[in-house]
């Protein structure tokens, strides 16, 4: 595996991004702020509700401009804003959609009235209908043995679980929403090579940089507070020890082990799940 450039820039992203060359990037994992008040040291997560439109049109415009014409992207959203993001890379920005996937888990806030939120969203989309996707990447065994699957692994759907990276974790940074790396690590396997440039514009605690550079893909980073930068300055630093969460499903031995009817090694078989 090559040695990967990871650059990190403190600032604000809409500034950023305008020094990054068009059409240079792979792919853009980008986990903005969700306008839900958030504390985020220098910056407070609460803008107006247009205002909040208007900041997510202006760096989207800015992260299509900069995309490959064959670069995904996916943007993280809590549910208050995501059918407006949606409207805004599919309506106004003409981007392609792939997925629209629910990152379920399993513990959180209680709520007495209503339902308890256990899931946030993340959009998949494309800048043109050609793009690379690496589904033997991020293969998860099969469920069931049954002939006719590809015992090579399953597809992981739309619907993630993976836990949140909890307060007790030795790698839980402090930061108010980092995300999981394996998760990260889906995305990137899914979605680049170890030529690819990949581009986070609001990289909090680095958990993008950090698979980054776990998995030999080029990487910039941007982040507004300088004390999240010098977190994820440490943490890149840091012995790597692995991933802080992981798929369950990823440790599955298929049930249903066939008697007979085995299907012969090296024969294509079709997937199913
Ligand atoms: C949802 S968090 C990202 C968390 C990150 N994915 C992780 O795993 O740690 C959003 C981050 O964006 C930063 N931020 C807010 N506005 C920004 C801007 N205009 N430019 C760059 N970073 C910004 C916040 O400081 C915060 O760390």
């Amino acid at each position: 595996m090559k040695a990967p450039k990871i650059s990190l820039q403190q600032g604000d992203c809409l500034q950023l991004l305008k020094h990054i060359d068009a059409e240079s990037v792979d792919l853009i994992v980008a986990d903005p702020p969700y306008n839900l008040g958030k504390d985020y040291g220098n910056n407070h997560d609460l803008l107006g509700f247009n205002e909040y439109l208007a900041f997510t049109e202006s760096w989207l415009r800015e992260a299509k401009r900069v995309l490959k014409p064959s670069g995904s992207i996916y943007v993280f959203m809590g549910v208050r804003f995501i059918s407006y993001l949606y409207d805004a890379m599919d309506q106004k920005h003409g981007l392609f959609f792939n997925s629209w996937i629910t990152w379920h888990y399993t513990q959180g806030m209680g709520r007495k009235i209503g339902f308890s939120p256990r899931h946030e969203d993340i959009l998949f989309f494309t800048k043109t209908e050609d793009f690379e996707f690496n589904l033997d990447s991020i293969r998860i065994p099969q469920k069931y043995f049954r002939a006719r699957n590809n015992m090579a692994g399953a597809n992981p759907g739309d619907v993630w679980q993976f836990s949140h990276v909890h307060y007790s974790n030795p790698e839980r940074e402090e930061h108010p929403t980092q995300k999981p790396e394996a998760l990260i690590a889906r995305i990137i396997l899914a979605s680049s090579n170890e030529k690819s440039v990949v581009l986070d514009p609001f990289s909090g605690s680095g958990t993008t940089l950090r698979v980054c550079q776990q998995l030999g893909r080029d990487c910039i980073g941007m982040e507004l507070n300088p004390a999240y930068v010098e977190m994820t300055e440490r943490r890149l630093a840091a012995q790597f020890e692995g991933y802080d969460s992981f798929d369950q499903r990823a440790d599955r031995v298929p049930n249903d082990l066939p008697k007979t009817g085995m299907a012969e090694p090296g024969v294509t078989q079709l997937e199913l799940s």
